[in-house]
This record gives structure tokens, sequence and C-alpha cells, in this order.
């Protein structure tokens, strides 16, 4: 009868829900061989940055830094640093002692920037920049002390010393006019003068990825690697002079910051892109730019469970098939929420008031498949950037002609590769402000450098 009929109905079209839902799940569970191809794909976008014939179509462009070497404990004085690249900008006064007790001492202030200046020009930038260090230095009433600087710019340069960095090309949410291809060390001192209020030192520029490194450095002497995986993501790591072919030099190590993050740039990826992340990329500031870093970093991990709810719920499968308004707008999932939701702990009444607080309206079943939709793609995230990491440590470990690598990783989120790499033993140290730290630090080395380069 018609009761009959509208049971099955109702089941199939249930069928059809959990088919679908799996289905779309599934192109985000990535097998150990997937996995192990990611891997291998690095170590050629590695090998190609290094190598002169290739490192100009490079996609991962493996920038030197000029930095060679991890901190060794007599590092001294006070530095200024400042931080940008990440969800807000700082100023820092640092100060490091050395001796039988070494401290680090930080005192900062947290300035927002406008959007309106992080995607004007570049001059506009780089006044705001010089405006909130003004306000630092009267803050912490040390305008007339010339300060040494480190500059944590965490974005892609070409850097030709430690104190000289051209913009390659702005990532993530910047876009300010008038930077890109040209250096910007020079932009912020050229700010400084015209300001015509106070002087600074600009001793280095610094990846934040560089940063992290020497911070856990100074902490654990076996740290030659740093990892990011905030707004963006991205690595470095101390490789052998030798091997980076666009320095003639051959002696020792430099730390090479990788800007990982444009790995599939040239479509290496592809097959294992889903819509959702063509359609993140398609919407995003910088269009088929940093593939790699869009499946893998705060920035955009919000934005991919999103239009996966979006498609959900077009197809009826969610929130009663109705599409909010804060389902529409960008940026809503910010990388907060979504780790909260995925939390294992959270029971589902808390991820229902999360929603909520989103201005989500959502049944439980709702929470249910929202909270499988965060999992699986920050779980996505996670073993992804584990792929690159086992192919940067193997790099490390044939580097050296090693058959088991011992190293440490400064991070600033912990995840398993040791599968991936099963020849190195990884130690995962937590970066206490890798930026603002670091930069100091290098800055402080800089100096050192100076002197003795002098006396
Ligand atoms: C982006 C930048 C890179 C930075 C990373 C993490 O990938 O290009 O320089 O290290 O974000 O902040």
């Amino acid at each position: 009868g018609k009761g009959a009929a509208m049971v099955t109905a109702v089941a199939y079209r249930l069928a059809e829900q959990s088919r679908h839902i799996a289905e779309t799940l599934a192109e985000f569970r990535l097998t150990t061989e997937q996995l192990l191809e990611v891997k291998r794909r690095m170590r050629v976008e590695i090998q190609n940055g290094l190598s002169k014939s290739t490192q100009d179509s490079a996609t991962v462009k493996m920038l030197p830094t000029f930095v060679r070497s991890t901190p060794d404990g007599s590092e001294h004085g006070d530095f200024l640093a400042l931080d940008l690249g990440g969800t807000n900008f700082r100023v820092l006064l640092v100060k490091i002692r050395s001796g039988k007790r070494r401290t680090v001492e930080m005192h900062n202030k947290i300035y927002a920037i406008p959007l309106e200046v992080m995607q004007g020009t570049g001059e506009e930038l780089f006044d705001h920049i010089v405006q909130c260090i003004s306000d630092f230095l009267d803050y912490m009433g040390m305008k007339n002390a010339r300060l040494p600087l480190g500059f944590t710019f965490s974005f892609p340069c070409r850097q030709t010393s430690l104190d000289a960095g051209i913009l390659v090309t702005w990532t993530k949410g910047f876009k300010a006019t008038d930077c890109e291809g040209e250096d910007v060390v020079g932009l912020l001192r050229e700010a400084i003068k015209r300001r015509e209020e106070f002087d600074l030192d600009v001793v280095a520029i610094v990846n934040d990825t560089v940063g992290t490194m020497m911070t856990c450095a100074y902490e654990e002497s076996t740290c030659e690697i740093g990892l990011i995986a905030g707004t963006g993501s991205n690595a470095c790591y101390m490789e052998e002079m030798k091997n980076i072919e666009m320095i003639d030099d051959d002696e020792g190590r430099m730390c090479v910051n990788m800007e990982w993050g444009a790995f599939g740039d040239n479509g290496c990826l592809d097959d294992i892109r889903t819509e959702y992340d063509r359609a993140v990329d398609d919407f995003s500031l910088n269009p088929g730019k940093q593939r790699y870093e869009k499946m893998c970093s705060g920035m955009y991990l919000g934005e991919i469970v999103r239009n996966i709810l979006i498609d959900m719920t077009k197809r009826g499968f969610l929130f009663r098939g109705q599409i909010s308004e804060t389902l529409k707008t960008r940026g809503i999932f910010e990388t907060k929420f979504l780790s909260q939701i995925e939390s294992d702990r959270l029971a589902l009444l808390q991820v229902r008031s999360i929603l909520q607080h989103l201005g989500l309206d959502s049944t439980c079943d709702d929470s249910i498949i929202v909270k499988e939709v965060c999992g699986a793609v920050s779980r996505r995230a996670a073993q992804l950037c584990g792929a690159g990491m086992a192919a940067v440590v193997d790099k490390i470990r044939e580097n050296r002609g090693l058959d088991r690598l011992n190293v440490t990783v400064g991070v600033d989120v912990h995840f398993i590769l040791n599968e991936l790499a099963p020849q190195c033993n990884v130690n995962f140290l937590l970066s206490e402000d890798g930026s603002g730290k670091g930069a100091a630090l290098i800055t402080a080395v800089g100096c050192r450098l100076r002197q003795e380069l002098n006396g």
C-alpha cells in the first residue's frame, strides 16, 4: 500500500544519503600507497628546486636563507623583531642573555592589519608597519635606542644575503601592490626614513619556518627542520651547500626555505585534488597557486569544509536542504572551530552548539555529518603534511649517507610520519613563539658575524 511505498522511499533516500556522504569522504581518505607517491613527488620537486637547470621553472623554490648554522647559546643582546604574515602583525622586544643561565625575555604587542591595508598599496602597508613600530617604541620607552631588528616576513623571498630579500609573490591573504619583485628590507628602510622619527638597524629578514627551527634548535641542537602548519603551510631544513646549486660556495650547510606550499602548482597533485579543493582554489586571491598549502593549512581547511557542506545541503542531505546565508559566507569556518568540532572528545551536543553559534541550525544527524567532514578534511591535511615531511627527512638522511637518521622538527602541531619514512626517527619539538624569538636569534647571529668581519 501507500504506507509501504513511503517507507520504501524514505529508506531509499537514507541509503542514497549515506552512500553520497561515504563517497565524498572517501575522496579525502588517502592510502599509504598514495601518500608514499606524494612523498616521492615531493622529492622530485625538491630536486628541481635545488638544481640550477630546473630552478627557474621549479614550483617548490628551495630558497637559500643565508642562515648557515643553528644557535650555539652564545647569542646575547636586545633585539627588536617584527612578525608579519600570520593572523596578526606583532612587534617584539627580545632580550637574549647568554652565560651560565641562558634566558630569553620577550615583550610584544599585537596590531591588526586591516584588510584594506593588506590589499592596498605597498607604501600604505609599510607606513602602517612603521607606525606600529613607533607605537611600540613609545610603549617601551625606547625611541632612541637604534636596536638591531629581525624581520620575520612569512612569504617567499629570494635572498642574496641575510638582510636582503626580494618578494617573489604574495601568498595567503596579502595582495599589496608594488611589493612583488622588490627588496622587502629596502621597502621597510624607506618607510622608516619617510617617517623621520627613529632609526633602526635591519639585520635580517627571516621566514617563519626558519624562526621556528632556530627557536627549537636553541633548546635542542638536533633540530634542523622547521615546520609551520598555521595560516599557511611551509618547511625549511639544513641542506648541504654543495646541493644548493644556485650558490657557488660548497662548504658546510645552509637553511633552505622550501616554500612547499606551492607543491602541486604544476599539476602533479591533480589526481588527489577533489572538486572541493578546486572550488576553494578558484575563489581564492591567488587561483592556481599554493595548491598543496590550500589542502593543508588553516586559512583554507574551513573553506574546504564549507564547500562540502554546501554541496551536501544542495543535494538535500544536510540542514534540511536549506542553504543559509551563513553557509554562503566565505571564511565562516575558522580553523579553531574546525579543530574544536573534529576533536574526538567533543560530544555531539557541543558540536551542535558550535554550529548554532555560527548561525547554523542543525539536527543531531547534521552534527554527526559535520563532525565527520571536519575530521576527514583535517586528517588528510595532517597526512599530506606528513608525506611532505617524510620526503624531507629522507633527503637529509641520504645527504649524510646514513642508514638511520635521528632528527628533530621544530613545529607548531604534532602528527605522525614514522610510517612513511621508517628509517628516520623523527622527534617533534613544539616551538614557543618561533617567529619572534627566532628572528631575534638570527639577528644576534647576524650581528656577531658582522662584528667578526669588521673586527
Ligand atoms: C606561506 C608563505 C611561507 C610561510 C607559510 C607559513 O606558505 O608563502 O613563506 O612560511 O605561509 O606561514
